[in-house]
């Protein structure tokens, strides 16, 4: 009698049963990832960069089921899966994909192949040690860096085929699809200088700007980014020329130079990957400090101003992410929403702040994922709040999936901590003005009673006082109802059209469980400032139900 295995491997190899392999599209203005036939939304976390060993990781599954994660994004190494050249060892992966199984989460792998962080730390030693075939960038000086050139077709196709022996091991070894999603290399950027001055730079930094990118800007010159738009007509506009004559001599030119070579170089590698097994894959970029110069950043990776170029080169990556670290989440996060973009982003800071940034993310931006850095670190407040609002994902993933790219969402975010003013958001025929409150009060105020639920309190889950952050997201159920999830919301309505008054028909909260609605309580009284607004508490995630009626 065959074994259970067997007949799995067969039914795969047949076609029968074989899981549908995770992809992506469009609804409305929304891309949303496919996992299992079904569109998904990630809760993730990144793994630190030297915890993805299966060994090191194990006592950590218990960890991120508990924060209520639906998929961990992993590295994988180059160094370690292809010690000797030529020898591949998936050991790692297959650990992986085991684990996570086993802990009925997602994977997404991070290929840390010839780039991480700028950096080639991750290349196996002999790449390392073989500088003849292996040639690094320079810097103007000569001096060789620990930086790849991009330039190099046997670096590019080395690690190319490293990178499809993976994607083929995993069209093997993960038949139910554990791994829904792939980001190619980790952060791409050149630094100290804004352009590699190897001979083969130079060489091809005199040559003309390749047709192929030419004619891109040419055919999307009306959605180009504007910061790019700006340096090519600086330089005149022309449809030909060498780089400087058609980007100008400075270091934006330059960046833009860089950033063709890098995405090229990716798109070899991405692109030998899915023709092994066509996964959704990525590239993600390091962001620019305020003020900084090509150069003085991780230059030329996937950054807002350079999405065209990476578009134009690498068309294998089905879109660019951000790694989001800075206080203004949304600002970044929404230029990662530009002509067109998907947004997923891989890494955020492991913050409290990250609980509300990813409610904002799915409720503005139709994020398909929202992931904080080093996930397994994650310590009390932050992994209690995060905790709370992937719980609040959880149960509203339905409804956002159905409402996602229909202009049916919003997001509810301060835009900086001094920002005093309401956000003012306007859906279907009302416009709403929301108010942030950091600070949990008192949980006995004057006239004030506040009910902290023990389920997803921040303070019963160790968060101090005075340290809950403050957002979340609204949708449109219909006309005149509306749902709100997050925490510390004060939010105001009035008609779209003026003239009339608004007021409150019934206010509730609640859960979604397994998409269905529970009623917990209706709230009127204290709890809606009788009748003047709609509050979710500081401290503690919720969900409120609400009904507006106009009056005259
Ligand atoms: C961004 C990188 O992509 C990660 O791998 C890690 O190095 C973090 N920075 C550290 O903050």
């Amino acid at each position: 009698m065959k074994s259970f295995a067997c007949l799995l491997a067969l039914a795969v190899a047949s076609g029968l049963g074989a899981a549908e392999l995770p992809h992506l599209r469009r609804q409305g203005t929304a891309t949303q990832l496919i996992v299992d036939g079904q569109p998904f939304l990630i809760r993730g976390g990144e793994l630190g960069n030297s915890s993805g060993e299966p060994g090191y990781l194990k006592k950590s599954w218990p960890k991120l089921s508990a924060m209520n994660l639906n998929t961990v994004v992993a590295p994988v190494y180059w160094d370690v899966i292809e010690p000797e050249e030529g020898k591949l060892d998936f050991a790692t992966v297959d650990g992986l994909i085991a684990d996570a199984r086993a802990s009925d989460l997602h994977l997404v792998l991070l290929w840390f192949g010839t780039w991480k962080n700028s950096m080639s730390c991750y290349v196996p030693a002999w790449v390392k040690l073989d500088q003849a075939r292996f040639p690094r960038a320079q810097d103007a000086a000569g001096r060789g860096l620990e930086i790849l050139s991009p330039l190099h077709a046997v670096s590019r196709d080395t690690d190319a085929r490293a990178f499809a022996a993976l994607m083929r091991h995993l069209k093997a070894a993960d038949p139910e699809h554990t791994v829904i999603m792939v980001q190619v290399e980790n952060e791409i950027g050149m630094i100290p200088e804004a352009r590699d001055r190897s001979s083969a730079a130079e060489k091809a930094f005199a040559a003309a700007v390749p047709p192929a990118l030419m004619d891109y800007l040419a055919a999307h010159r009306a959605q180009l980014a504007p910061e790019l738009l700006a340096v090519w007509n600086a330089a005149g506009g022309k449809a030909s020329g060498t780089w400087t004559e058609v980007f100008g001599a400075g270091p934006a030119g330059e960046e833009i130079f860089m950033a063709w070579q890098f995405a090229a170089y990716t798109q070899t590698v991405a692109a030998a990957g899915k023709a092994e097994l066509a996964l959704p894959m990525y590239a993600n970029a390091a962001l620019i400090r305020p003020g900084y110069q090509p150069g003085q950043y991780p230059s030329a990776g996937p950054l807002p101003h350079l999405i065209d170029v990476w578009r134009a080169a690498a068309p294998a990556l089905n879109f660019l992410a951000p790694d989001i670290y800075f206080q203004n989440f949304s600002y970044w996060a929404q230029l990662y929403t530009r002509s067109g973009n998907p947004l997923f982003i891989p890494e955020a800071m492991r913050s409290p702040e990250a609980s509300v940034n990813a409610l904002y993310a799915f409720g503005a931006l139709d994020a398909m994922g929202f992931s904080p850095f080093a996930i397994e670190s994650n310590t009390e407040p932050a992994a209690g709040f995060l905790t709370a609002s992937f719980d609040l994902v959880r149960q509203l993933t339905p409804l956002l999936l159905e409402k996602q790219g229909r202009g049916l969402t919003a997001g509810l975010l301060q835009e900086s901590a001094e920002s005093k003013q309401p956000q003012q958001v306007r859906l279907g025929g009302w416009i709403f003005r929301v108010s942030f409150e950091r600070a949990a009060p008192p949980q006995l105020a004057d006239g004030l009673a506040v009910v902290v639920g023990a389920e997803n309190s921040a303070l019963a889950a160790g968060g101090r006082a005075g340290a809950a952050p403050a957002g979340g997201l609204m949708v449109a159920l219909n006309d005149d109802e509306f749902l709100f999830a997050g925490i510390g919301l004060t939010i105001t309505f009035d008609p779209a059209g003026g003239g009339q008054q608004a007021g409150l028909l019934g206010v509730e909260e609640g859960r979604y469980v397994d998409g269905q609605w529970q009623h917990l309580r209706w709230l009127n009284g204290d709890q809606t400032h009788q009748g003047r607004h709609v509050r979710l508490e500081p401290g503690r995630f919720s969900i409120q139900r609400v009904k507006l009626y106009r009056y005259r």
